[in-house]
């Protein structure tokens, strides 16, 4: 049943292309650029009441909502907010009628997410799930379904249902985007050409893989990695640390690159490995000056870029490049090497890598 992987970790992972392109199935028109949600069916009217959004998640699916804020506000200029559900329900939230809070589990069964759920319909909400598993206790509860189409996750480190959570978050973007006229027909459809495109990028990126297996090794022994970025490279950031911890066990920390200098930066000696993500065109500059303080403090850097972007290899010690993109897409890019770094790095460690210790796949109790 694992295809001949070693783990079914490895295996979901390169099942990505594929659930990317079966989630998308039926919902993104690439012909007529446009994005179809039979299930939601929104109106207008509908959507113009809601003058607030909250996304609400636990691990995984809580840095699935990061990019799902950065997508809805940009495309749709809806404030958004996104929070812990175990943060969440316990703080009296303020919501009503007029929100639509979005709730993400792969699962489905997360019993925090599950309570934000009915915490949020208790005081009005219309609740909208994003789950990877039909007859849920989300998937039943909710008042609105997007199912992620990404097969059975049995790995307790989350891949493919991260990236199918992002896409279902693009995918809703555009949708709302679309019915609110917040976008042209033209913008609109430039998303959809680089949307449709994801999948195969991401099979190229799978291509490749033997750097980060080095890469992997190189950091195994290290006592504390960390993850920087800016904007959407750093809700991927978040998503490469957990990772990384997860099934190494390797303290690793993910900091937005602007709050270096307000304390983090203390902790870098000579030879501590970052992470630096550099895929956000608008931020490039500014992230190779974060990068060039860490190199003068010693750091051994990595550097996460786009293709074209193709100078950071004089700036960091280590490269890697993902597929070019819009800067709103990279992060469907943008964590398959992360996701592949900490396999590797656990592999080489002899961990566990579909069962971490102490962890559970789907966490029913709180
Ligand atoms: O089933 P859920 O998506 O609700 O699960 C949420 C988290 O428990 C989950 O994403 C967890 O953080 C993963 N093990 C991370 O890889």
């Amino acid at each position: 049943e694992k295809n001949g992987y070693d783990h079914f970790m490895l295996k979901e992972i390169h099942e990505q292309p594929k659930a990317l392109q079966t989630t998308m199935a039926g919902r993104v028109d690439a012909e007529n650029h446009q994005v179809q949600f039979e299930e939601l069916n929104w109106t207008p009217e509908q959507l113009n009441k809601w003058n607030k959004i909250y996304i609400v998640a636990c691990g995984t699916a809580y840095h699935a909502g990061l990019i799902g804020k950065g997508v809805i506000e940009e495309l749709t200029r809806t404030p958004v907010e996104v929070e812990i559900a175990s943060e969440f329900r316990y703080r009296r939230p303020i919501v009503d009628e007029n929100t639509l809070v979005m709730v993400v589990s792969q699962s489905g069964e997360t019993a925090d997410t599950l309570a934000a759920l009915r915490e949020s319909q208790k005081k009005g909400a219309n609740v909208l799930a994003i789950t990877n598993v039909v007859g849920s206790s989300i998937a039943r509860e909710a008042d609105q379904v997007i199912l992620t189409m990404a097969g059975p996750e049995i790995a307790v480190a989350s891949t493919k249902a991260y990236t199918t959570q992002v896409l279902s978050f693009y995918m809703v973007g555009i949708y709302m985007a679309q019915i609110k006229e917040t976008i042209s027909s033209q913008e609109q459809k430039t998303l959809i050409d680089t949307l449709v495109q994801t999948p195969d990028q991401m099979e190229g990126i799978l291509e490749h893989v033997k750097g980060l297996q080095w890469y992997a090794e190189s950091i195994q022994n290290s006592d504390h990695v960390f993850f920087i970025g800016r904007g959407m490279d750093y809700a991927v950031s978040l998503e490469g640390s957990l990772k990384l911890k997860e099934i190494s066990y390797i303290h690793s920390e993910a900091y937005a690159a602007g709050e270096l200098k307000h304390g983090t930066l203390a902790l870098i000696e000579e030879g501590t490995p970052v992470i630096a993500l550099n895929t956000q065109e608008e931020l490039y500059d500014k992230m190779l000056g974060n990068i060039k303080e860490l190199k003068a403090r010693g750091a051994q850097v990595l550097g996460l870029a786009m293709e074209g972007n193709l100078n950071i290899w004089q700036y960091v010690d280590e490269t890697c490049y993902i597929p070019a993109t819009q800067s709103l897409f990279t992060p469907l890019l943008s964590v398959v090497p992360l996701q592949l770094i900490s396999y590797y790095t656990a592999l080489g460690l002899g961990n566990d890598v579909d069962k971490p210790r102490n962890l559970a796949k789907s966490v029913t109790v709180e």
